[in-house]
């Protein structure tokens, strides 16, 4: 299942950081998230595990921030992305991060590593994501922090329905071309317990159960407006902002 996980990921890593909420768009995007994680770190400069990263996007900012950072991913293509971008020759600029393969629900680093553990937009593709948070806890030290961003990305069936429905029928008539959806077959999605994002509530569940304290629900409204800001017309119009960061200590 992991490989069909992979799969699906590798082929979306093409166009993957097109997206808004997906690729960082622009500077004030870039800056929001920033000024936002830098308020959640302590001093120093922090050996971060980007869980799930993807493109690297998010990495990439930690980075920016004087971290160093440990990208993880199951998909290689995704990957390859994330190692072109932080290339020196490619960015003009050196960030100290890495990046290698591998299954963030069981993290093959050694117990209390890593001085922060964030994630944006892996929990909800997890089939364990309650022993992912709990191994998340292992690989963090002492004082660690634990950043998850996720989303309710779908909200309720029929709300669902009809958002896509609208969407697709301005992509329609505006762009003349019906808008392919990327979504996991049944054979995945049947096996994951958040197919459709995970609601903030759940997400906090796993940090208590794991043993995290001092949790933190921190809304994300300013920075979804900001990423509307850069939507087409026929996206904003059907917009929902969803995304919520949960954020945990291991004390
Ligand atoms: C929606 S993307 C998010 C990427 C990145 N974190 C971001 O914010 O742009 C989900 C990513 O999680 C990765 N992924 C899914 N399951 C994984 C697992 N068990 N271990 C590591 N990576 C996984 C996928 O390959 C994909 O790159």
């Amino acid at each position: 299942m992991k490989l069909d996980i992979a799969h699906v990921w590798d082929v979306s890593s093409a166009t993957y950081d097109d997206k808004e909420g997906h690729g960082i768009q622009g500077e004030i995007e870039r800056e929001a998230w920033k000024t936002l994680f830098q308020s959640l770190l302590p001093p120093g400069r922090l050996e971060v595990l980007d869980a799930g990263c993807g493109t690297g996007e998010v990495g990439i900012l930690f980075a920016e921030l004087g971290n160093h950072v440990t990208g993880l991913d199951l998909s290689e293509k995704m990957l390859a992305k994330a190692r072109e971008k932080t290339r020196e020759k490619t960015s003009g600029k050196q960030y100290d991060i890495t990046f290698r393969a591998g299954d963030a629900e069981n993290p093959p680093f050694e117990a209390g590593i890593f001085d922060v553990v964030v994630t944006r937009h892996l929990l909800w593709t997890l089939p364990h994501p309650e022993t992912a948070v709990r191994n998340w806890k292992k690989v963090l030290r002492k004082g660690g922090v634990i950043i998850v961003i996720d989303g309710l990305y779908n909200g309720g069936l029929i709300e669902r329905k009809t958002r896509q429905f609208i969407s697709d029928f301005l992509t329609l008539l505006v762009e003349r071309r019906y808008p392919g959806r990327r979504q996991y077959p049944d054979k995945i999605k049947n096996e994951l317990p958040n197919p459709n994002g995970v609601p903030p509530k759940k997400t906090i569940e796993y940090f208590r159960k794991a043993g995290f304290e001092n949790i933190k629900d921190l809304d994300l409204k300013e920075i979804s407006e900001i990423q509307k800001e850069k939507m087409s017309f026929r996206k904003r119009i059907v917009f929902k902002p969803q995304s919520h960061l949960i954020y945990g200590e291991k004390v």
